[in-house]
């Protein structure tokens, strides 16, 4: 028995979950497998009505579960950060989910902004570190606001902390097919400290992982090949910041953030899965957006807890319904959220 928790969150979060649950519901009927979920109402609906976002306890008790899934984080009338803060990055680092693993994967059917480029063309995975880095919240403010004011935000990088990450990325690299080639996207010939430690430790690393191609992009050139040439990567590793903005550009040649799906792993203990594109709040109980990113983020969650083929076959129905749809984009789909979620459920029963 598999227990699933469940965050709706805010915005368009919990729609797309619902859509997300719709499809568990009927794989686990066709891989015969047997789940529980409990649904948790962080977010900020409750934060503004209590003033708590989760406690030590609630924490705890999250981590008696096999998976958590996710709506969205960010509500407009919470101060930006504060449930960014106190709720999604407070979760991955409580729960040490230590890489952020996002698949940059453009399905059939589906537009993307890059001229002459197709399915074949964009198919890689990006492994973000993440715990570390500028997300720490180390640093603070001196002489705040007077004019000598001085605000520091430091990045945190310990040889552990790199050290495990690069040791997923090479695994995963490993796993994923015949390409096996491994590209660190770091800034060694600017932050020759923080990430000269990146660059030992991958050399390293490398070594226990002599079937795997070593690669190595500054972040601005990656930015650029990944809009030049998709093609070129297979498994890309990088530093918590620069993940977070390369993931973006990643969902944009992938057809954008009505499919992109993120899941927050802690390999050891409770992982975290969802969709990246945000809580979308002018949307929000219109039946627009898209809960294909949400699926395939359940699917990632299958997958991770042991469940495989049932993940697989989730990610093939989505590759079945793309095709259907007119666009990827919220409103514009030419089916509402849950008619979505239908035709997923309907393409599984047809496999
Ligand atoms: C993401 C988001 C978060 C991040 C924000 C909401 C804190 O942008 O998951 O990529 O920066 O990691
Ligand atoms: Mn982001």
């Amino acid at each position: 028995m598999k227990k699933i928790a469940v965050i709706g969150g805010d915005g368009t979060g919990p729609e797309v979950v619902r859509e997300a649950l719709k499809v568990l519901k009927e794989v686990s009927g066709l891989e015969d497998f047997k789940y529980q979920s409990e649904s948790f109402d962080f977010g900020g609906e409750r934060y503004i009505s209590t003033g708590e976002i989760i406690n030590e306890a609630e924490i705890e008790r999250l981590r008696s579960f096999d998976a958590i899934l996710l709506g969205a984080v960010g509500h407009p009338k919470v101060a930006p950060g504060v449930l960014e803060k106190g709720l999604l990055l407070r979760l991955r680092f409580s729960l040490d989910q230590y890489i952020n693993l996002r698949p940059v994967k453009l399905y059939p059917g589906v537009d993307c902004p890059l001229k002459d480029k197709g399915p074949k063309d964009v198919d890689f995975v990006i492994v973000r570190e993440n715990t570390e880095g500028l997300y720490t919240g180390a640093g603070g403010f001196t002489y705040k606001g007077t004019d000598r004011e001085v605000a520091t935000q430091l990045m945190v990088n310990t040889r552990a902390g790199v050290e495990r990450c690069l040791r997923y990325a090479f695994e995963l690299c490993r796993k994923r097919n015949d390409k096996k080639m491994l590209t660190l996207v770091a800034k060694t010939n600017v932050l020759t400290f923080a990430h000269d430690l990146w660059w030992r430790t991958f050399n390293e690393v490398a070594e226990d992982y002599p079937d795997i191609k070593t690669d190595y992009n500054h972040v601005d050139a990656c930015c650029m090949w990944m809009v030049k040439n998709p093609e070129y990567y297979d498994t890309i590793v990088t530093t918590n910041m620069f993940g977070d903005i390369i993931t973006d550009l990643g969902a944009m040649i992938q057809g954008g953030m009505g499919l992109a799906a993120g899941g927050n792993i802690n390999p050891e203990g409770v992982s975290m899965f969802e969709p990246i594109g945000g809580s979308a709040p002018k949307y929000t109980d219109k039946g627009a957006i898209n809960p294909l990113a949400a699926i395939c983020a359940m699917a990632m969650m299958l997958r991770t807890i042991g469940l495989e083929s049932a993940g697989d076959k989730v990610e093939q129905a989505v590759m079945k319904v793309t095709p259907q749809l007119k666009s990827m984009s919220a409103g514009q789909m030419g089916y509402s959220t849950s008619q979505v979620g239908e035709l997923v459920c309907q393409a599984l029963r047809k496999n």
